[in-house]
């Protein structure tokens, strides 16, 4: 695997490689890689000729301080799983490499960013869609790999990829979860053993808001889950919502739809943590 952290140089590799008619995959990553990313490069080196990790734990994302502070950064591990999956090139540049100068874009993704990740983490969305629009522009790819845990920048990543015409497909890979039901995070990397079990409580509350689905309104769905959290005193639950899965937006009723998104975000702790459900409707 070789390593570059000039953009001049991951663009003259791409070109190469794109010039004699090789297929790019690239899965963008934050890194503390964990099975949910190995997951995606493993479907990009399926998919794909050459596969492209960047890590880059990007600054104009973070609304919190100290949350990008103790990000967890865990290189020489993720140099080593990397090297297990077969990744072709890690993308690793510094923020000087990256924000030469302040940048003043500023992206508007309509109601899609006034809703739960964008309504609560001001400007987040704005800096991913920076980076990536970064990222695309220095690798090129032909497919580009994210998680489903991330349900709301997949959608944001969708609508940037249509709006600035970039010419990829978004592929999509479901949650990978620890045994207990724990959505894979690298933020659960600063997470206690105890603190990890209190965390798994989150998926149990999106397991019971499913069984409630079709048989309960969904302001009664909302009330009995977000009881059951604040019932757990380690818990501070920031949202728990039943949207669109499209759209995002919030369902005031089921009956006129096929699936929804159980999605939720709460804090364990200091560390803040997301996860979501797709839910078939009326099934069976
Ligand atoms: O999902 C992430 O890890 C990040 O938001 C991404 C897509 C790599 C952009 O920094």
């Amino acid at each position: 695997m070789e390593v570059i952290k000039q953009v001049s140089t991951i663009r003259e590799k791409m070109q190469a490689l794109r010039c004699s008619g090789k297929r790019i995959g690239f899965v963008p990553t934050m890194g503390a890689l964990h099975e949910g990313h190995l997951q995606l490069l493993r479907a990009s080196a399926q998919d794909n000729d050459i596969t492209v990790c960047s890590i880059f734990v990007n600054p104009t994302q973070f609304n919190n301080p100290e949350d990008y502070k103790l990000y967890p950064r865990t290189s020489e591990q993720d140099i080593a799983l990397l090297k297990s999956v077969n990744c072709d090139f890690l993308f690793l540049p510094d923020a000087e490499e990256v924000y030469t100068q302040q940048t003043l874009l500023q992206f508007s993704f309509g109601a899609l960013e006034q809703v739960m990740e964008g309504e609560h983490r001001p400007g987040h969305f704005n800096g991913v869609a920076t980076i990536v629009s970064k990222l695309f522009h220095y690798i090129t790819p032909h497919k580009a790999y994210f998680g489903q845990k991330d349900l709301q920048q997949v959608a944001i990543v969708r609508q940037l990829i249509q709006a600035l015409s970039f010419n990829l497909d978004l592929v999509c890979y479901p949650t990978v979860r620890e045994e207990s039901g724990l959505a894979m995070s690298s933020r659960n990397k600063r997470l206690t053993y105890e603190q990890r079990q209190i965390a798994a409580k989150l998926y149990k509350a999106l397991q019971m808001a499913a069984g409630m689905i079709n048989v309960k309104p969904v302001q009664s769905i909302k009330q009995e889950v977000e009881a059951y959290l604040q019932s757990i005193s380690q818990i501070e639950l920031e949202y728990f919502e039943i949207a669109d899965p499209n759209t995002l937006q919030p369902l005031q009723d089921v009956i006129a739809t096929n699936e929804a998104a159980l999605c939720i975000a709460a804090h364990v702790g200091s560390v803040r943590l997301i996860d979501n459900m797709l839910v078939n409707l009326k099934e069976g």
